[in-house]
């Protein structure tokens, strides 16, 4: 994912495709899981003065900025701090009609100048998107992990092909009794862990901050388990609508919808299949929608998002 500059802040991704697609129209209640800045919230709550929407985000401040936006809408919107691998527990009894996840850090975070997020501010190698949940600093993670085990990280969450030069820099530099602790010092020690391309258009630094990202905020290990209790949540004829920003993301998305369509995933040679495939969802995405040249043009950050979306069946078919 490229950065992008302080002149985004406030644009959303896919806001009407993703309003549409969860089905917003006459009123209902909506569960917002990744409020951000509202942006989202605001635009499914100006469909219709019928409908509500629950909105989490685990990191505060976001929750401070988004209530702030969101104050004219009085008890149309209910904000919550919370991570949405607790949605249940969010929405209690309530069955609703629509979720969206609009996954990743917002360009709030990522121009945070002291979050850790991005290269572009000097700062302590944070990157919580919860700081006060009490989990690790990428600074810590980089303390303790062994060499294997971070080159799989930046590779995989990253999609770095020289996640093992980088990993090796790091873990030599560690070794040498001098801990990467801030920002500045990681995007300097992968700029020379890296053959120079003249080609590259993004910061040689770019993927292994987002993979670091990724692995101390557990982005992708969340990601099946929520997507199965969202649907839980749903009525019958409710929506689930997500948008990724890279392609792991978009797998786990994709193969969990599938799963949840019924699709078999028992092997090709297997007589019958012993998997328990159960269709509970129609998938409405055959194709993941995707923004639109004038949005990429206004909005760099959209460039790489996909939505996919489902609606829940009346009953669970074998
Ligand atoms: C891309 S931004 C959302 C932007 C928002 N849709 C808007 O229009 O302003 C993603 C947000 O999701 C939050 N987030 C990411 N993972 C989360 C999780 N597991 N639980 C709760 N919030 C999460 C981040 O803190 C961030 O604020
Ligand atoms: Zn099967």
């Amino acid at each position: 994912m490229a950065e992008t500059g302080p002149e985004t802040a406030h644009l959303s991704v896919l806001p009407g495709e993703t309003v549409e697609v969860v089905g917003a129209r006459n009123g209902g209640v909506f569960v917002d899981a990744t409020l951000g800045l509202g942006g989202h919230t605001e635009a499914l709550l100006e469909v219709s003065r019928e409908i509500k929407v629950i909105a989490l985000d685990q990191d505060p401040a976001a929750i401070d900025l988004a209530r702030k936006r969101l104050k004219r809408f009085g008890t149309r919107v209910e904000i919550v701090q919370a991570n949405f691998s607790d949605i249940r527990s969010v929405v209690g009894e309530r069955k609703v009609d629509g979720i969206i996840a609009d996954l990743g850090v917002s360009s709030m975070q990522l121009d945070s100048p002291d979050r850790g997020f991005s290269f572009r501010y000097d700062a302590p190698l944070d990157m919580r998107m919860d700081p006060a949940g009490g989990g690790e600093t990428a600074a810590e993670l980089l303390e303790r992990i062994d060499e294997t085990s971070l080159a799989n990280i930046i590779y995989q969450y990253g999609e770095e092909r020289h996640s093992r030069r980088i990993a090796r820099r790091i873990i030599e530099r560690r070794e040498a009794g001098e801990q990467v602790m801030t920002t500045s010092e990681l995007a300097e020690l992968v700029k020379r862990s890296v053959p120079f391309n003249k080609k590259d258009r993004i910061h040689p630094a770019t993927r292994t901050f987002q993979a670091l990202r990724i692995a101390v905020n557990g982005e992708l290990e969340i990601l099946d388990g929520f997507i199965s209790e969202a649907v839980d949540l749903l009525k019958t004829n409710g929506r689930l609508a997500i948008i990724t920003f890279h392609s792991l993301e978009d797998r786990i998305v994709k193969r969990a919808f599938q799963r949840l369509s019924g699709k078999c995933s028992c092997p090709p040679r297997m007589p019958k299949c012993v998997c328990g495939a159960v269709k509970s969802v129609e998938i409405l995405t055959k194709k993941p929608i995707v923004p639109s040249a004038q949005e990429t043009d206004q909005n760099p950050r959209s460039r790489s998002a996909k939505l996919r979306a489902v609606q829940k069946l009346e009953r669970e078919l074998n």
